[in-house]
């Protein structure tokens, strides 16, 4: 990964260059470097999932991944690269965890992770329960979105991301896709969808999956008979979902199955109908052999509790 100081330093300032839409020589004379330095710095970035490129002596940044056959696909050819897997962050809700978010991102940059993944309930919505209005701290749809860009961590990075049932109730009021809208705002944020998208980091194919209704007797019911219904074939090497606001692994067949939590504290509904609100996240670690195949993929679960997390602004 980018962890040499350096490096991380020009790559993260060729990007800004080419996101200002800065023409490859001037980017070279800006960083004071030679043509096939600047070249070699861009290659070494879209191996490691930039969604940067050097094509006809130009160069190009494409927020959103290529997309083919309804896949999102990002270069990746190292041997080992690191994930984080969130999800339900009903930001815009009183109860809310940006600390834990800030925490996490301020770790994810010092491990070199480059690639946040994020199975959707971005924002808490706007239901159609008259009592969520006193659960929210901004309640218009300008009120979340102004509150996700200002507030969502800054990252290096990019956090992929789809909706999730409370994101979409704005779509079923008013036809809007909230973290669409956020993610115009945002550089670091990609949205790739509602409800399900499919991507491929390398050889990595990974579903994200939120999720619908009421969980069932046995928590991990639901994604098993979500997977079986998907051909042996077609079937990703990560499904991660969310929506249940509980975390488990499974591994089914060939697939690694995450079952994201929230990051959100229990909220008088959940309360109300005994639902837990547990707070976690996956760090994946994947490694790959020399030919690109994957070989392993470890997971490591992050728990939370109540306590607010306070995390210390770095110096420059
Ligand atoms: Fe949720």
């Amino acid at each position: 990964m980018l962890n040499d100081k350096k490096t991380k330093e020009l790559c993260d300032k060729i990007y800004y260059f080419a996101k200002k839409k800065k023409g490859f020589a001037e980017i070279c004379k800006e960083l004071e470097l030679k043509d096939y330095e600047v070249v070699g710095l861009i290659t070494l970035m879209n191996q490691q999932g930039y969604n940067i490129d050097f094509v006809n002596g130009e160069v190009l940044v494409m927020k959103t991944p290529q997309k083919t056959q309804d896949v999102y696909e990002l270069p990746y050819n190292l041997e080992h690269l690191k994930l984080l897997l969130i999800s339900d962050t009903h930001l815009a809700s009183k109860y809310d965890r940006i600390d834990i978010l800030r925490y996490l991102y301020a770790k994810a940059e010092d491990e070199g992770v480059q690639h946040i993944l994020h199975a959707g309930d971005f924002t808490d919505g706007r239901s159609n329960r008259a009592e969520q209005v006193y659960e929210l701290r901004e309640p218009s749809y300008e009120g979340q979105i102004d509150y996700c860009v200002e507030k969502y961590p800054h990252f290096s990075g990019q956090t992929y991301v789809i909706q999730g049932n409370h994101d979409d109730w704005w779509y079923k009021s008013a036809g809007s896709e909230i973290v669409k809208s956020i993610a115009k705002q945002r550089d670091d944020i990609v949205y790739l969808g509602p409800d399900v998208a499919d991507l491929k980091i390398g050889n990595l194919k990974i579903r994200l999956f939120h999720g619908s209704g009421a969980g069932a007797y046995a928590k991990s019911y639901k994604l098993q008979k979500y997977l079986d219904a998907i051909p042996m074939d077609e079937r990703p090497d990560i499904l991660q979902t969310g929506h249940i606001h509980q975390s488990f692994y499974m591994k089914q067949d060939n697939t690694h199955c995450f079952q994201t939590a929230c990051l959100e504290d229990q909220t008088p509904y959940t309360r109300s109908k005994g639902l837990a609100n547990d707070k976690s996240v996956w760090w994946v670690d994947v490694d790959f052999d020399d030919k690109g195949k994957i070989h392993s993929i470890t997971p490591a679960l992050e728990t939370f509790g109540d306590k607010k997390i306070f995390t210390r602004k770095k110096r420059k």
